[in-house]
C-alpha cells in the first residue's frame, strides 16, 4: 500500500510518522486510518526502528479529530464500525513493541487526541490545544478516549474534558499530566528525537516486556499483574539482552543490543 496520506521517515533507529493532509488539520479519514493502521504494523515487524514519533504536518495541527465529513453520514451501522476502526487503531499503536511517542505540534482534538492517548508519551508545543470536543458535535468520543483519558489523568480531570467538550492548553495539560512537557514549537521535535533515542540505547527486548508488563498489567488486578510481571521478568532473564546488559555494566562499557 502506498501511502499518501502519511509520511515515513528514518533517522537512524527512529522512525517519524507524519499525519500529511494539512489543508484538511489531518484529520483522521478512512484512509489515513488505514495508512496508519498499514505504518504500524510495518513498524512493528521492523528490527531495525526502535522507537516510533508521531506528528501531524503543518504548524498548526497534530490531527485536529476525525474527519467529520465523513462522520456526518453515518447511520448505527456504520457509526460502530468507525468507532470499532479507530479503536483497532489506536489499540494497535498501544500494543507496538516499540515505544511511540507523540510530538503534539498544535491542535489535538477528538480522533486526535485520542491518538496522543495510544501513545506512550506526549510531549506538546507550547501553542497545542489539547481536547475531546465530541460532544458539541452531538457525539462522544469513539477512539478509545472515554476510556484512555480517565485512566490517565483521573476521572474528575476527564470527565470535566469529556462533558465541557472545550479543549485544555499546553501548560494546562501539563499540570493535569496529560503530556509530559511542553516545548516551544521549534524545539519539539528535537526534544523528542533527544528522548527517543535515549529509550533507543536500552535492550530492545526488555522495552518491549517493560511496556508489555505496564499495558497489560493495567488491565488485570494486581495480584494477576504482579503474576505478569514476575513471568516476563523470568522471559528477560532468559536472553542474550540480559547477558549484554549485565557484561556490558560489570565490563564498565557499552552494551551492543542486536539492532540491524
Ligand atoms: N474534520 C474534517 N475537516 C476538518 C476537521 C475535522 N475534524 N478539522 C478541521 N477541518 C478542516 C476544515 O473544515 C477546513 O477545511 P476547508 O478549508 O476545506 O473548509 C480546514 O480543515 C481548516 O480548518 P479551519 O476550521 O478553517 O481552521 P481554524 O483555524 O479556523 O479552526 C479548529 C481550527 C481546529 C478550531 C477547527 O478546524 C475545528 O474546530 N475543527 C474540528 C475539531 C473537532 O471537532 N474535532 C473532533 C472531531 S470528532
Amino acid at each position: 500500500m502506498t501511502a499518501e496520506n502519511v509520511i515515513i521517515e528514518r533517522d537512524g533507529h527512529l522512525a517519524i510518522v507524519t499525519v500529511n493532509r494539512p489543508s484538511k488539520l489531518n484529520a483522521l479519514d478512512d484512509q489515513t486510518i488505514a495508512e496508519l493502521d498499514a505504518t504500524f504494523v510495518s513498524i512493528d515487524a521492523d528490527d531495525g526502528v526502535g522507537a516510533v514519533i508521531v506528528t501531524g504536518a503543518g504548524e498548526k495541527a497534530f490531527v485536529a479529530g476525525a474527519d467529520i465529513s465523513v462522520l456526518a453520514k453515518q447511520g448505527v451501522l456504520d457509526g460502530k464500525e468507525n468507532s470499532r476502526r479507530g479503536q483497532a487503531l489506536t489499540l494497535r499503536i498501544e500494543n507496538c513493541k516499540k515505544p511511540v511517542l507523540a510530538a503534539v505540534n498544535g491542535f489535538a482534538l477528538g480522533g486526535g487526541l485520542e491518538l496522543a492517548l495510544a501513545c506512550d508519551v506526549r510531549f506538546a508545543s507550547s501553542n497545542a490545544k489539547l481536547g475531546l470536543p465530541e460532544v458539541s458535535l452531538g457525539i462522544i468520543p469513539g477512539y478509545g478516549g472515554t476510556q484512555r483519558l480517565p485512566r490517565l489523568v483521573g476521572s474528575g480531570v476527564a470527565l470535566q474534558m469529556i462533558l465541557q467538550g472545550d479543549p485544555i492548553d499546553a501548560q494546562e495539560a501539563l499540570r493535569v499530566g496529560l503530556v509530559n512537557g511542553v516545548f516551544e514549537p521549534d524545539e519539539l521535535m528535537a526534544k523528542c528525537k533527544e528522548v527517543a533515542n535515549r529509550m533507543v540505547m536500552r535492550g530492545p527486548t526488555a522495552l518491549s516486556l517493560a511496556k508489555q508488563a505496564v499495558r497489560r498489567g493495567a488491565q488485570m488486578s494486581m495480584p494477576d499483574a504482579l503474576t505478569l510481571e514476575a513471568d516476563l521478568f523470568g522471559i528477560i532473564s532468559s536472553t542474550d539482552e540480559m547477558k549484554e546488559g549485565m557484561a556490558a555494566f560489570l565490563e564498565k562499557r557499552k552494551p551492543s543490543w542486536l539492532r540491524k
